[in-house]
C-alpha cells in the first residue's frame, strides 16, 4: 500500500496536489442564481452572521486559517474554540451562529462532545470531514450538511493532506458565505477558484526540492528545542510547523505569533536554539524581519521559509525553505508543505517511529 514510500507519511504528503485538486474541483458551482456546494444546504446559511468553529488538533490550525478566510471574504465574524475547551463552556451563541465541527476522522470524542452541546441548544451545524459516513456527519447531514475533503484514507497518524483539504474546504466555504451575503459576486468568486485550481501544481514545484529540506535538516536534528514563528496566515502555520516537529520527531518545538516572541519565548534564544521564520509579503514582513534581527542578535541559528527572490532574507538566513511566488490565498498551501517534509526527514534522522509515534492514536476517542 505504500507503493514506493517507506512510510505512509512520506506517502501521503506527496499526495497533496491530487488531495487538493479532488476537494476542490466541481465541487462549487452555479446554478443560475444560486450557489451549490456539494453537501451543503445553502438555505441554511442565507441568515447566518456569525461563525464559531471547533476542533481539536491539526484541524484546529485549520480552524485558525479559516477564519481569517472567512472573515476577509466573507466579513463574517469567526470565532474558533477548541472542542475540548468549547464543550465545557457555556458560550454565548444565538439563533444566527452557525457551529463548524472540523475533523480528519470523523471520531474525534472532544469534538463530537462539542457539536453534540451545540445541538442541544439547538444550533445550525456543520461538518468539514474526512471520514464518509462518520459520526461527525451523521450528526451534521440533517442539519447544514456535511463538506467531505477528499483526501482518500490517511493513515499516518501525523495528519498533513487531511490539513490542506480542510483549508481548502475553509476557502470554498468562504466564497460561497460571501457570495451569499453579497460580499463578492459570481465574477470574484470564479476567480478565486481559478487560483486555487494552481495550487496543486506550485505544491509539485516545492515538492520537488525535498533533497534541499532534508539537508536543512542534517544541521538541525540534533538540536533539542526549536521556535517557529510566524504572523499573519503563516502563524498557524507555524503553530502547524511546531506540531509535526514535536508529534514525529519527538525534538520539543513551539510555535508563536512573531510578535509574542519579546513577551517570553525570547529568554530561550541561544546558539543552539533553532528558530524557524515564516515570511511573506503582506503577512506582516517588515515587522518580521525585525523579529529574525532580534533571534540573530541573541545568536539564534535562524532558518527562513520566504520566496526564492526574496534576497534581503536569504541573506539573513543561517538556512532557508524557499517558496515560488503565492499570493495570499495559495501561500498557506505552499508554506504547509517544506514544513511537513522537515518534520518528517528530522523524524527520519532521529530514528522515530514515524507513521506511529508513541504515545499517540490516529483518531482520539476518549476524552
Ligand atoms: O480526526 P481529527 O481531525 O478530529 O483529529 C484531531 C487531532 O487529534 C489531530 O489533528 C491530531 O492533532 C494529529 N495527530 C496531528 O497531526
Amino acid at each position: 500500500e505504500k507503493g514506493e514510500y517507506k512510510h505512509f507519511l512520506h506517502k501521503e504528503i506527496h499526495e497533496q496536489p491530487k488531495a487538493i485538486a479532488d476537494t476542490i474541483l466541481g465541487r462549487l458551482k452555479f446554478k443560475g442564481q444560486n450557489i451549490w456546494l456539494e453537501g451543503i444546504d445553502t438555505q441554511k446559511l442565507k441568515a447566518i452572521n456569525r461563525v464559531l468553529i471547533v476542533a481539536c488538533g491539526t484541524s484546529f490550525h485549520s480552524a485558525m486559517i479559516g477564519k481569517q478566510i472567512i472573515e476577509e471574504k466573507a466579513k463574517i465574524p469567526v470565532e474558533i474554540e477548541l472542542a475540548s475547551e468549547f464543550r465545557y463552556r457555556n458560550c454565548i451563541l444565538d439563533k444566527n451562529t452557525l457551529v463548524i465541527g472540523i475533523s480528519q476522522s470523523g471520531e474525534t470524542a472532544d469534538t463530537i462532545g462539542a457539536l453534540n452541546s451545540a445541538k442541544s441548544r439547538g444550533m445550525a451545524l456543520l461538518a468539514i470531514c474526512n471520514a464518509i459516513d462518520s459520526a461527525i456527519a451523521r450528526l451534521c447531514e440533517d442539519d447544514a450538511g456535511i463538506f467531505y475533503t477528499r483526501a482518500g484514507p490517511e493513515i499516518s497518524v501525523a495528519s498533513t493532506k487531511a490539513f490542506t483539504t480542510q483549508v481548502a474546504a475553509l476557502h470554498l466555504l468562504a466564497l460561497t458565505f460571501a457570495y451569499l451575503n453579497k460580499s463578492l459576486h459570481k465574477g470574484e468568486i470564479l476567480k478565486e477558484i481559478e487560483k486555487l485550481k494552481t495550487i496543486p501544481k506550485v505544491i509539485e514545484s516545492v515538492l520537488a526540492c525535498e533533497k534541499d529540506i532534508a539537508k536543512v535538516a542534517q544541521n538541525v536534528a540534533s538540536a533539542d528545542h526549536m521556535l517557529f514563528l510566524g504572523r499573519g496566515i503563516l502563524y498557524p502555520i507555524a503553530l502547524e510547523g511546531a506540531l509535526k516537529m514535536k508529534e514525529i520527531s519527538y525534538l520539543h518545538a513551539e510555535g508563536y505569533a512573531a510578535g509574542e516572541m519579546k513577551h517570553g519565548p525570547i529568554a530561550l534564544i541561544d546558539e543552539n536554539m533553532p528558530v524557524v521564520v515564516l515570511a511573506a509579503k503582506g503577512q506582516g514582513y517588515e515587522k518580521i524581519v525585525s523579529n529574525l534581527e532580534e533571534v540573530k542578535a541573541r545568536n539564534g541559528r535562524v532558518l527562513v521559509l520566504c520566496d526564492k527572490n526574496d534576497k534581503k532574507l536569504i541573506k539573513r538566513s543561517d538556512m532557508n525553505f524557499l517558496l515560488p511566488f503565492c499570493d495570499s490565498t495559495i501561500l498557506p498551501f505552499v508554506a504547509a508543505i517544506p514544513l511537513q517534509l522537515f518534520a518528517y526527514h528530522v523524524a527520519l534522522i532521529r530514528g522515530t517511529d514515524v507513521d506511529q509515534p508513541r504515545n499517540l492514536a490516529k483518531s482520539v476517542t476518549v476524552e
